[in-house]
């Protein structure tokens, strides 16, 4: 069994960040999003993974090399553009071949890996496998229709009218059938080749889909509330480690991750946090469900359920929250007068300013 690991994409819902890194290697408690996808497919014991890429190719592949980190065997699937996730299946037919394989969507976060659902798809005898869980707006997922004995009757995708709640998890199984599928439909109306409209194309022509309810935590980060729920997901479980400096005049409560070479002085900190490798805190706070990069700086700051992806300084600001704030960003105080917010913002940013 193969994996095919979706990391190419527009991602303009989290614009500005993603003009200038892919939204797959977003830090969720301080790692990627796209690491906890290969370590679960890797834990279910599949070594082969070809990962597709688009405009942020580069970045993926300095990060993911060629998986021997991860004990994995990785191969680059370039995608000249985002044309739909049954595209990505469509230029991935070679790298294939004729093994059953998962497909995993990079900016998908699934708690609770994926070992067991692989181990059904493999002893069972259907020709895919799709997991449900159960949204408070179906209008923005694939959504899928069961029957009333729990079988699958039918694929919708971004429906305005839903007929269920039961949205389609990123995370596929499919048997090599699936590539008769992909190169059988059409463009939907967005203009992408639709992985819903090939799972309905394999349901029409008679194939079994098997559909499983996810039971532990899933999250699509596409958005930055999900990306900061996600953050909170693996801080709650957080094992506490000091590797780096902390001073006696430092508060300490709840879980808190201290990286090698981070300095903390004069702080309260109220877990669960990390704070990354070589920064600098000094007279701030740092709330519940904060990831603060590596190589940041905070100085009379204050800050929480947030996440600070690195190399970023906040000086003289309180209070920040549920902020995503990327690389090399300042946030200072202006001077005293006039008293005017000064703002220096690239395109289709997001600022949220108290009057
Ligand atoms: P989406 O989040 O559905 O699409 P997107 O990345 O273009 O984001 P947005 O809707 O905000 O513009 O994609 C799911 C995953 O699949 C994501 O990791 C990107 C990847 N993808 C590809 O690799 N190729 C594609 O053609 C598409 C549509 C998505």
């Amino acid at each position: 069994m193969k994996a095919l690991i979706l990391a190419g994409g527009r991602g303009t819902r989290l614009r500005p960040l993603t003009h200038t890194s892919a939204k797959q290697l977003f830090p969720v408690a301080n790692k990627p999003v796209l690491f906890y996808g290969i370590e679960a497919i890797r834990d279910a014991g599949i070594t082969e993974i070809g990962v597709v890429i688009g405009d942020t190719g580069a970045e993926v592949r300095a990060a993911l090399g060629d998986g021997t980190r991860f004990g994995v065997r990785i191969t680059y699937l370039p995608q000249d553009a985002p044309l739909g996730l049954a595209h990505c299946v469509l230029i991935a037919r070679d790298f294939l071949g004729d093994d059953d394989f998962v497909m995993y969507l990079g900016d998908n976060f699934l708690v609770g890996g994926i070992g067991e659902l692989v181990g059904s798809f493999r002893a069972g005898d259907y020709t895919a496998q799709i997991l449900l869980t159960p949204v408070d707006d179906p209008r923005s997922y694939g959504v899928a229709v069961l029957g009333r004995s729990g079988e699958i009757v039918g694929l919708e995708e971004k429906p305005e009218a839903p007929t269920s709640d039961l949205a389609i998890v990123g995370v596929y199984m499919f048997s090599p059938a699936i590539h008769e599928a992909v190169r059988a439909i059409a463009p939907s109306a967005r203009g992408e080749l639709e992985i819903t409209d090939a799972i309905q194309w394999l349901l029409d022509a008679g194939h079994r889909v098997h559909s499983h309810l996810v039971t532990g935590y899933w999250k699509d980060t596409g958005q930055v509330q999900d990306m900061l729920e996600c953050n909170r997901i693996v801080l709650e479980s957080t094992t506490p480690r000091i590797d780096g400096t902390v001073d006696d005049r430092t508060e300490i409560t709840g879980p808190v991750v201290i990286e090698a070479g981070a300095v903390v002085e004069d702080c309260v900190l109220r877990g669960p946090l990390i704070i990354g490798a070589d920064s600098k805190i000094v007279r701030s706070y740092i709330g519940p469900f904060t990831s603060i990069g590596d190589s940041c700086t905070l100085e009379d700051a204050e800050i929480e359920y947030s996440i600070m992806f690195g190399c970023s300084t906040i000086r003289g600001v309180s209070r920040i929250e549920a902020s995503l704030i990327g690389k090399d960003v300042e946030v200072t105080q202006a001077p005293r007068t006039p008293n005017t917010h000064q703002l220096v913002i690239g395109d289709q940013c997001t600022v949220r300013l108290r009057p």
